[in-house]
């Protein structure tokens, strides 16, 4: 019996030392030491043998039990040593490498324009109103005073759908749209995005933005002061001290009297230059006092409310700000260009 317990030692020692593996060690430890190894069945068996038997293969069977665990334990640590070590070498970390960059994005430049324009009209009381971009021929055309066949409808030619309905060629459409949930007083500006079919080319495109405005009170309280000093306002908030904004008569059927909207060129104080077309002013887009037939076409009593309104086109404003001179740069997704702002 000392012999056998001899020999499952030495098989077992053997074969711990040539172990390479956490797992291979595992294996042994099931088939050395486990509850169906020999050395723990002599054990368990002692109790047959004679009582001189029992103490000599007794102490016998528990060294080598004690070895054993030994070996497997200082084999175990060699082993862990070894597979980091391993690990030291294929997961080398060099700290001096340089990182790797985490390039952080910005707001596009007509968004940032937006922002800070929306900031300026809230400065001032106004409300930001937005709603949808596709819209019905009422609310676009028909309750704005442009029914079918007016030939103002050539001048924002556009997309249908088969459904009747219409990508939104205006911001104006929210004019609509706030009038019909809302009575007077209020003050209102509503950003967003448009569709015409349009030719692009470096002043249009067939899909831009436009920030509508619409203040409208009691009548006799609004004028074409009060919409100046608030045109002004923005101007300056958005262009600087020194801008002046310039009305010239126009035709909107929306709005009676209509005007086209200009600026001074921030750029060259009205002197002429490459931005202005070397004209000094700069045009934003439509305005006007509000035409009471838009007011009838929401519900509202004719001559009971006087207002004012604009429509200017945002990438416009925001070529103006940071010195843009073609808008399709706006859409063309180049970075070269984006990181500029
Ligand atoms: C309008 O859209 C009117 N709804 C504006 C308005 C509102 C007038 C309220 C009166 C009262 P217009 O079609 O001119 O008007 O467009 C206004 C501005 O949008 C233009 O001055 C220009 O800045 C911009 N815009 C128009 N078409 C394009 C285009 N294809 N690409 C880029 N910007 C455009």
């Amino acid at each position: 019996m000392k012999n056998k317990i001899l020999k499952i030692e030495r098989d077992a020692l053997a074969e711990i030392k040539k172990s390479q593996s956490s797992d291979t060690l595992e294996v042994l430890r099931v088939k050395y030491l486990g509850r169906k190894s020999e050395l723990v069945a002599i054990l368990r068996n002692l109790k047959d043998l004679s009582d001189s038997e029992k103490k000599d293969v007794g102490e016998k069977a528990n060294e080598a039990r004690i070895e054993i665990e030994s070996q497997i334990k200082a084999r175990e640590l060699e082993i862990k040593n070894m597979e980091f070590k391993d690990m030291e070498e294929k997961e080398r970390i060099d700290i001096t490498y340089p990182g790797m960059k985490t390039e952080v994005g910005h707001l596009h430049p007509v968004t940032q324009t937006r922002y800070a324009i929306e900031e300026i009209f809230k400065s001032m009381g106004f409300l930001v109103v937005e709603d949808r971009e596709i819209e019905d021929e009422f609310h676009n055309f028909n309750a704005l005073n442009v029914p079918k066949d007016h030939p103002a409808r050539d001048m924002q030619d556009t997309f249908w759908l088969k459904s009747g309905a219409v990508p939104r060629t205006q911001t104006s459409s929210v004019q609509i749209r706030f009038m019909e949930k809302n009575k007077p007083p209020f003050r209102i500006v509503s950003p967003g995005r448009v569709f015409r079919k349009e030719a692009s080319d470096a002043t249009h495109e067939s899909d831009f933005h436009q920030i509508e405005c619409l203040m409208v009170d009691e009548a006799g309280s609004i004028t074409i002061s009060s919409f100046k000093a608030v045109l002004h306002e923005f101007m300056k908030g958005l262009f600087g001290a020194d801008v002046k904004v310039r009305l010239r008569p126009s035709y909107f059927p929306f709005v009676e009297p209509g005007f086209e909207t200009d600026v001074s060129c921030p750029y060259c104080g009205e002197i002429g230059c490459r931005i202005c077309k070397y004209s000094g002013w700069i045009e934003l887009g439509g305005s006007g006092i509000v035409n009471q037939k838009v007011f009838t076409s929401v519900g509202f009593p004719e001559d009971k409310y006087e207002g004012f309104a604009f429509g200017f086109g945002l990438e416009r404003m925001a070529m103006i700000k940071f010195g843009i001179d073609d808008i399709r740069l706006f859409h063309s997704g180049d970075l070269r260009f984006l990181e500029q702002f």
